[in-house]
C-alpha cells in the first residue's frame, strides 16, 4: 500500500497518508477516547497495516481486542489520562527506544468544527507533547469522531485572535488558518524575498495574512500588498489600523480571475511574492495559479496555502492536484519548497 494525503479513513478509498518516506514497521496507537471510537479506529489501522508490529498504550485496566494481530504488546500508565511525566517512566522510555514508525490517537469531536476553548490542546496536550518528547510529533496522526485524520500541525494553529512577535514587531493577528510556521515563512519572503514588484494576496478573509506581508514588506520600505477577496470584511480595517499597515494594504473587492485579467490588460506591477488563498477546488485555485503568475516576475515565488490539507468536506486536496498540474508539471518554475500547508514555487 502507498500512503497518500485523503479523508475518512474508514473508506478505503478515501483514506491516505502523506508519502512516507520510510516503511511504517511498527505502530504505537494511544486509547485516548471513547472506546467504540479507539476500537474501530484500531481494527482499521490493522487492516491497513496488517504487517506492523503494533504497541497499544492505554490506562490499566481497560481491555482492548487485538484483532487476531500477531503481534501486539500492551503498555500501560496508572490514571485515566496518559500522566504528563511518562515520557520519564520506565514504558515512556522503552516507546521511546520501540523505533516506532508512525502513531495514532483518536481526539473525541469534530475537528473541523471551531472550537473557542482549543480542545485539542485543553484535552490532548498530554498526548501531543509526549509524542513531542519522543522525537515522533512529526508522524503522529490524530483520528476525529468523524474518522478524519489530521496531523499535529494542521491543529496547533491559530484560530483565534492572538498577539504574535515577529521580527521585533507585536501584531495583533485576526483569526486566521496560518500555521506558525507558515507564517513565519511569510514574513520572511515579504521583508528579504528576492525580485523585485509587488506583493498580491488572493484571499484576505479578516486580514490575517495581509497584515504580515504588509508588516514585512513595510519594516524594509518594499513594496505594497494588494489584496483581492470576493467580500471585504469591515473587521480587516481596522485589523490594518491596529497593526499600523493600513498605509500599506491595497485592499480590493473583486473575483480573483477577473482582477488577474485587468492586472495584465493594465499593464500593471510586476508582482514579487503571490499568494494565493482563494477558492479552494480544482478549478478556482488552477485559474488563479494560471492566470495571477502571467504577472509574476521573474524570480518571483508563489505560495499556494491549504496544499494536502486534509479535512473532510473540504476541496483542500484539489489544490494540490492544481499545483501538480500548473507548477510541478511544467518548467516554468523550480525551487520548490513546503512548510506545513503551505506550497512554494519560485519563476524561473
Ligand atoms: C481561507 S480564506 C483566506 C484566509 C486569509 N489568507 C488568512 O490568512 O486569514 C479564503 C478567502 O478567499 C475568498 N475567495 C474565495 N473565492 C474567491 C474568488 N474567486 N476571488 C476572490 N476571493 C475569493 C473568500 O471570500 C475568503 O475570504
Amino acid at each position: 500500500m502507498k500512503p497518500e494525503y485523503g479523508n475518512n479513513f474508514l473508506l478505503a478509498f478515501d483514506y491516505k497518508l502523506p508519502p512516507l518516506s520510510k516503511p511504517v514497521n511498527r505502530i504505537l496507537f494511544i486509547h485516548s477516547s471513547r472506546t467504540d471510537q479507539s476500537f474501530l479506529s484500531f481494527r482499521r489501522i490493522a487492516q491497513l497495516y496488517p504487517d506492523a508490529e503494533f504497541f497499544i498504550l492505554k490506562g490499566n485496566g481497560v481491555e482492548f481486542p487485538h484483532y487476531d494481530l500477531k503481534n501486539v504488546k500492551e503498555i500501560t500508565f496508572d490514571d485515566d489520562r496518559l500522566p504528563p511525566d511518562f515520557h520519564q517512566s520506565g514504558n515512556g522510555q522503552f516507546l521511546k527506544s520501540a523505533n516506532i514508525d508512525l502513531v495514532f490517537f483518536c481526539a473525541n469531536y469534530d475537528i473541523r468544527l471551531p472550537s473557542p476553548d482549543d480542545a485539542i490542546k485543553l484535552n490532548y496536550n498530554n498526548i501531543l507533547r509526549f509524542v513531542d518528547t519522543i522525537g515522533l510529533y512529526d508522524w503522529t496522526c490524530i483520528v476525529d469522531n468523524q474518522f478524519c485524520i489530521y496531523y499535529p500541525h494542521q491543529i496547533e494553529i491559530t484560530r483565534t485572535e492572538k498577539s504574535w512577535k515577529i521580527g521585533g514587531y507585536n501584531l495583533e493577528l485576526p483569526h486566521t488558518m496560518l500555521s506558525l510556521e507558515e507564517k513565519q515563512t511569510l514574513f520572511e519572503l515579504a521583508a528579504n524575498g528576492a525580485s523585485c514588484g509587488v506583493i498580491v494576496n488572493i484571499g484576505v478573509y479578516l486580514g490575517g495574512s495581509s497584515i504580515i506581508l504588509a508588516k514585512a514588506s513595510k519594516s524594509k520600505n518594499r513594496e505594497k500588498v494588494h489584496s483581492f477577496d470576493l467580500k471585504i470584511n469591515e473587521k480587516s480595517q481596522d485589523f490594518y489600523s491596529k497593526n499600523n499597515v493600513a498605509d500599506w494594504i491595497i485592499p480590493q473587492e473583486s473575483d480573483s480571475v477577473e482582477a488577474a485579467k485587468i492586472w495584465l490588460d493594465q499593464g500593471s506591477n510586476p508582482i514579487r511574492l503571490l499568494l494565493i488563498d482563494g477558492d479552494h477546488s480544482f478549478e478556482g485555485a488552477k485559474n488563479d495559479i494560471v492566470h495571477w503568475t502571467k504577472s509574476l516576475a521573474p524570480g518571483g515565488v508563489i505560495a499556494v496555502h491549504d496544499y494536502g490539507n486534509v479535512s473532510a468536506g473540504t476541496k483542500y486536496s484539489e489544490v494540490v492536484q492544481a499545483v501538480y498540474e500548473t507548477i510541478l508539471s511544467c518548467d516554468e518554475f523550480h525551487d520548490f519548497k513546503r512548510v506545513d500547508t503551505l506550497f512554494f514555487a519560485r519563476k524561473k
